[in-house]
C-alpha cells in the first residue's frame, strides 16, 4: 500500500504541463468540410424538418446558420443548413420553374444560398421524385428533373434531399437516376441524398444513381420505439456502406425533447458508429447546454468521420443488450454497449471481440473523457435505455488507472410490498490495482437499507472484483420510481479516481380486484413508433392527446389505447390477475399499413393475431394471465415498415 501511495507522489511531482500550441490560418475551414462536399465523409449539418415541419421561412433559416457558427456546431464539423419540404409555391411559373413561397420566402433561394456561404457553410434543398412533395404543398421534379436540378444549381443549392411520395408508382431506379443525371448535368457539386425510405434497396444502386446517400428507412420519430426500430433496419446493410456512398437511418433527433439525455447520447453514438449523415433536426438557437455537448462531442464525430469510413456494425446481440463495433482508420476501435431494456445491468466486451490483438489497451470513455486502461475487457454499468461509448487503442505499456466499473444494478421494477435486493459491485480490469476503495450507497426516501451503506476495501487487484448484496426494506415508499445511487473512491498509481452510479426503477402495485380499463391502469412503460401510446383515443401521431376516437372499420369505441408499431405497453399484475382481453385492429384513420398484435406475459407471447391490414374487423385478442408478473400490449409492423400504424387496443381490459 505504502509503495502505491509513493508512487503516485512521485508521478504527481514529475508530471509538467506542456500546451502545443498550433496556429491556424483564421481563414481555414473546419476539418471535416471538405471531405464532406465530395461524400468522401458523411455529410454533417442540419434539417429543417424534425422539429419545424412546414413552419419554416428564411428568418428561421437565416437564424440556424447563425446558430451553427454561434453554438460552435460549425466548428465541430456540421455544414449543410438544409431546408425540407413546404419552402415552394403550389403551383410552377409560366415557364415550369419552381418558385420560392412568396411570403416566407420573400428573398428566394439564392439570396439565402448568399447569406450561408457567407458563414462558410453550405444550402440544402428539397423535393420529392413524384408530382407533389410528401406535405403536397409544392410539387415534386418528377418529369421536370433538368428545369428544377438547374435552379437549384443557379440558386447556389449544394445539397438535394429527393423524397419519394407521389411517385404514380413508376419504377425508383428511373426515377432517381434521372435527377442525379440532371445534378450532373448542371455542373454544380451538390451532396445528392435520395430519401427513398429502403423500400428498393437503394443501398444496392444508390451510387449508380449518383447519390452519396440513401435512407435505408422510414421516417423517424422522436422516441425510443422509433430510435431502437430503426436500429435494427441497419443490420446487415454495413457492407453497402463506404466513401463516397453512405446509410441514411435518418435525421437526428437530439434535442427534441421526446427522448432522456441518456437516449439521445445513444442516439448520436450508435448514428456516430454508423457513418450516418449527422443532421441535427432540433431548434439551435434554444437548445440546452446537455444537447449541445451531445451534437458537439468531437470524439464521437470523429467515430463518424473517420477517414476510412468502415461502417460499424453489431457484432452482439444478447436481446435487451447489444455490442456495436467499429473499426478505426488508426487501429483503434470504438464500441457502443447499448442497453435497449427496462433494467440498468453490467455489460462487457473484450479487446478481442473488437478485433483488436495485445495484452493492454487504453481506452477512453467517449462520453465522460476519461482515460484508463485495461488488460482486455471492456465493461460499463448501463443504464436502462442508454449506452456507454469507448474507444480503444493498444498499447505496450498501461498508462493510466485502471479500467474500473462500480455497479449497482436497479431491477425492471420494484413491488412497493416487497424488499429489494440489489448487488454493489466494483470490477478491476486493468493491469495495476486499486486500493482504499471506499464505497457507499444511499438509502431511497420511504425505504431502510439493511445493514451499513458504508464499506472499506483495502484493495481490488487486476482482474478481481469486490462485490455485496444491499436489500433495502419498504417502511413507507412513495412516489412512481425508486433511485437506486452509490459512489466509490480509490486509489491507483496515478492519483485518487472516484465512480457514481445511478438508476431508477418504476415503484409498483397490484392493480384493484375486479376488472379494470387499461387505459386507466399505470403503466410500468410504454413505448411507441410515433407520439406516445394515448389512453382512451386513437394515436393521433404526434403528440401527447392528438388522438380520436377509436374506430375500427367503422366501428366506434369509447374506450381502449391507441398506439402506433412498434409498440408496447407494459403493465405489472403481480401475479393477482386472471385474464386480459380487448378487441384489437387498426383505427380507420389509416390510409394503409399493416400491424400484428401480441400479447406476452413476462415476455412468452400468450397470445396473438396474423397480419391486420386497415378495414379488417376488430379481432378479440384475450389471454390468461396466472402467474403473470408483468404484462405487455405489444404491436409489430406486419413486415411492411411503420407507415400508417395506428393501432387500436379497443375496450382492452384486465380482470384481477
Ligand atoms: C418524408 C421524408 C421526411 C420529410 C417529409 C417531409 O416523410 O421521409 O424525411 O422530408 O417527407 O414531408
Amino acid at each position: 500500500m505504502r509503495r502505491l501511495v509513493g508512487m503516485a507522489a512521485t508521478i504527481a511531482a514529475c508530471t509538467t504541463v506542456v500546451t502545443v500550441v498550433q496556429a491556424t490560418p483564421a481563414a481555414a475551414e473546419p476539418q471535416y468540410f471538405a471531405a464532406q462536399r465530395v461524400g468522401e465523409r458523411p455529410p454533417m449539418g442540419w434539417n429543417s424538418w424534425n422539429k419545424f415541419g412546414c413552419e419554416i421561412d428564411e428568418n428561421l433559416i437565416r437564424g440556424a446558420a447563425d446558430a451553427l457558427v454561434s453554438t460552435g456546431m460549425k466548428d465541430a464539423g456540421y455544414q449543410y443548413v438544409n431546408i425540407d419540404d413546404c419552402w415552394a409555391e403550389q403551383n410552377r411559373t409560366a415557364d415550369g420553374k419552381l418558385e420560392p413561397n412568396h411570403e416566407r420566402f420573400p428573398h428566394g433561394i439564392e439570396a439565402l444560398a448568399d447569406y450561408v456561404h457567407e458563414k462558410g457553410l453550405k444550402l440544402g434543398i428539397y423535393t420529392s421524385a413524384g408530382t407533389l412533395t410528401c406535405q403536397k404543398t409544392m410539387p415534386g421534379a418528377l418529369d421536370h428533373e433538368e428545369a428544377d436540378a438547374q435552379s437549384f444549381a443557379d440558386w447556389g443549392v449544394d445539397y438535394l434531399k429527393y423524397d419519394n411520395c407521389n411517385n404514380q408508382g413508376r419504377p425508383a431506379i428511373e426515377r432517381y437516376t434521372k435527377m442525379g443525371d440532371a445534378i450532373k448535368k448542371t455542373g454544380r457539386p451538390m451532396i445528392y441524398a435520395l430519401c427513398e425510405w429502403g423500400e428498393n434497396d437503394p443501398w444496392t444502386w444508390g451510387r449508380d444513381a449518383g447519390a452519396q446517400l440513401w435512407r435505408t428507412t422510414g421516417d423517424i420519430s422522436d422516441n425510443w420505439g422509433s430510435l431502437t426500430g430503426i436500429l435494427d433496419q441497419q443490420v446487415g446493410l454495413e457492407k453497402y456502406a463506404g466513401p463516397g456512398g453512405w446509410n441514411d437511418p435518418d435525421m437526428l433527433e437530439v434535442g427534441n425533447g421526446g427522448m432522456t439525455d441518456a437516449e439521445y447520447r445513444a442516439h448520436f453514438s450508435l448514428w456516430a458508429l454508423l457513418n450516418a449523415p449527422l443532421l441535427a433536426g432540433n431548434d439551435l438557437p434554444a437548445m440546452t447546454p446537455a444537447t449541445k455537448a451531445i451534437l458537439e462531442n468531437k470524439d464521437v464525430i470523429a467515430l463518424d468521420q473517420d477517414w476510412a469510413g468502415v461502417q460499424g456494425h453489431k457484432i452482439r446481440d444478447d436481446g435487451d443488450t447489444e455490442v456495436w463495433a467499429k473499426p478505426m482508420s488508426d487501429g483503434s476501435a470504438a464500441v457502443v454497449l447499448f442497453n435497449r431494456g427496462s433494467a440498468s445491468t453490467a455489460m462487457t466486451t473484450t479487446a478481442k471481440e473488437l478485433g483488436l490483438a495485445g495484452r493492454g489497451f487504453r481506452v477512453r470513455d467517449l462520453w465522460s473523457g476519461t482515460e484508463t486502461e485495461t488488460a482486455g475487457t471492456l465493461r460499463a454499468a448501463v443504464p436502462s435505455h442508454g449506452s456507454a461509448t469507448f474507444r480503444v487503442w493498444p498499447e505496450k505499456k498501461p498508462s493510466a488507472a485502471p479500467l474500473t466499473t462500480l455497479a449497482l444494478p436497479n431491477p425492471e421494477y420494484v413491488p412497493a410490498d416487497r424488499p429489494l435486493t440489489t448487488t454493489l459491485k466494483v470490477t478491476n480490469d486493468g493491469s495495476t490495482p486499486v486500493a482504499q476503495l471506499r464505497a457507499s450507497i444511499a438509502t431511497p426516501a420511504g425505504w431502510r437499507l439493511r445493514g451499513p451503506g458504508a464499506f472499506t476495501v483495502p484493495i481490488v487487484l487486476p482482474g478481481k472484483s469486490w462485490q455485496l448484496d444491499v436489500t433495502f426494506e419498504p417502511v413507507a415508499p412513495a412516489g412512481e420510481r425508486v433511485t437506486l445511487a452509490a459512489k466509490a473512491s480509490y486509489l491507483t498509481l496515478y492519483g485518487r479516481r472516484s465512480l457514481t452510479a445511478e438508476g431508477s426503477s418504476p415503484l409498483v402495485t397490484r392493480p384493484a380486484t375486479g376488472t379494470t380499463a387499461l387505459s386507466k391502469a399505470a403503466w410500468m412503460s410504454s413505448d411507441n413508433g410515433w407520439g406516445p401510446v394515448e389512453r382512451g383515443t386513437s394515436n393521433g401521431e404526434a403528440g401527447a392527446g392528438d388522438g380520436h376516437r377509436i374506430t375500427i372499420a367503422g366501428v366506434g369505441y369509447d374506450d381502449g389505447i391507441g398506439a402506433h408499431a412498434p409498440s408496447s405497453v407494459r403493465i405489472y399484475v403481480g401475479a393477482a390477475c386472471t385474464s386480459v382481453r380487448a378487441l384489437v385492429g387498426l383505427d380507420d384513420e389509416n390510409s394503409g399499413g399493416s400491424v400484428g398484435f401480441r400479447i406476452l406475459g413476462d415476455g412468452k407471447e400468450l397470445a396473438a393475431t396474423g397480419v391486420l391490414h386497415p378495414g379488417d374487423k376488430a379481432q378479440p385478442l384475450d389471454a390468461q394471465l396466472s402467474g403473470v408478473q408483468v404484462l405487455e400490449l405489444a404491436v409489430t409492423d406486419g413486415g411492411d415498415g411503420n407507415t400508417d400504424d395506428h393501432t387500436d387496443w379497443a375496450n382492452a381490459a384486465i380482470t384481477c
